[in-house]
């Protein structure tokens, strides 16, 4: 059931239940963090890995002595620039959350979210709430009720509808439980913004398949159909037999062929936000179009576009580079 009735939503997650929620960044799957059958019962529905940890969501800074048993200066630094906001903090944990959440770890990752419906519901429950993506495991993630509704409506006992999420890709996550701060996932909060607070920053590099590395797989984050990522003409001409998807940063493509395609442009203006906004929508459409394969380009590599041009590559790592 989707709706606005954040006392109905608190009421079910004090009784263990999970609810879906909205948040700036992506919908989240959210359970109360201190309830193991609640967090049982996130892996369950998303048929998530154990070895994921996920974030715990909080209403307010004062909130993160509860959870945390190191907190550096580094956090209260990017914290006074960057939250309530679409950045996660990697933290040593304390006893009061369970190896469940942050799968055996001794960090527990952490967000305080800005939507104002989540930061509502957040002051309407004595709890934190754990929630990854409202999207089953490794596809894309959500970014209306809508979605979360199509694919996990009938296992979930409310989404809160807080309209379209105002930027569409997940949080910025940035550990700060080792002596050099590194960012292991990029999102609207840049490696450059950071490194004006912390100029030591580093990128962790890689991806992995193991779960050392959590949140740094190489496939995700990926629709059913095939997605290919390059030089998008080279690409029509490799698929000319195909029915083609096309999802474009700024330009229109002429398709010669007789078969059908959709296409879609991020941003005709060029607009790196707007992007990752309509980004995962796109890709989802695109899923569920009458088309074969799913081509895209890189964006520039500047801001945003850097967590966009991870995201599609994550979507289009099970194919071959051509
Ligand atoms: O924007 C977001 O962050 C959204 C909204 C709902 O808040 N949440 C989200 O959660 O994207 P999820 O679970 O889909 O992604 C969280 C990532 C996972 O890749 C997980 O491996 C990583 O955070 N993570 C969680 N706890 C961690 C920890 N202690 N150390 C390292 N990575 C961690
Ligand atoms: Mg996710």
């Amino acid at each position: 059931m989707i709706g606005i009735d954040l006392h109905f939503a608190a009421l079910k997650l004090e009784a263990g239940k999970l609810v879906a929620v909205p948040t700036e960044t992506v919908y989240g799957l959210a359970g109360n963090a201190l309830n193991t059958k609640a967090i049982e019962e996130i892996f369950n529905v998303k048929n998530r890995p154990h070895f994921d940890p996920l974030i715990l969501h909080i209403g307010n800074l004062n909130q993160i002595e509860q959870f945390t048993s190191v907190i550096p200066d580094t956090f209260y630094k990017l914290a006074e620039a960057f939250s309530p906001g679409p950045i996660t903090y990697v933290l040593k944990k304390n006893q009061q959350i369970s190896d469940l959440v942050t799968a055996g770890k001794e960090t527990v990752a952490i967000r305080i979210p800005a939507h104002p419906m989540l930061q509502d519901l957040l002051s309407m429950v004595d709890f934190p709430l754990a929630a990854p993506s409202a999207n089953p495991f490794g596809y894309v993630s959500p970014t209306t009720a809508q979605h979360v509704a199509a694919q996990l409506g009938d296992k979930i006992s409310y989404i809160v509808d807080g309209g379209p999420c105002s930027i569409g890709i997940e949080s910025t996550i940035i550990d700060l439980s080792k002596e050099r701060p590194v960012l292991l996932r990029q999102g609207k909060v840049t490696k450059e913004e950071i490194q004006k607070i912390i100029p030591t920053v580093e990128v962790h590099q890689g991806a992995s398949d193991t779960p050392d590395a959590p949140g740094m797989l190489k496939s995700h984050y990926a629709p059913d159909k095939p997605v290919y990522l390059g030089n998008i003409k080279k690409l029509m001409s490799k698929f000319a037999n195909h029915r083609l998807g096309i999802l474009s940063f700024q330009q229109e493509y002429d398709v010669d062929n007789s078969l059908q395609s959709i296409h879609y442009i991020l941003s005709s203006t060029g607009d790196l936000n707007k992007a990752a906004h309509n980004l995962y929508q796109y890709l989802r459409e695109l899923d569920h179009a009458p088309v074969d394969v799913i081509l895209c380009e890189p964006v520039p590599e500047v801001g945003i576009g850097v967590a966009i041009n991870d995201r599609l590559r994550k979507a289009s790592y099970k194919r071959k580079p051509i």
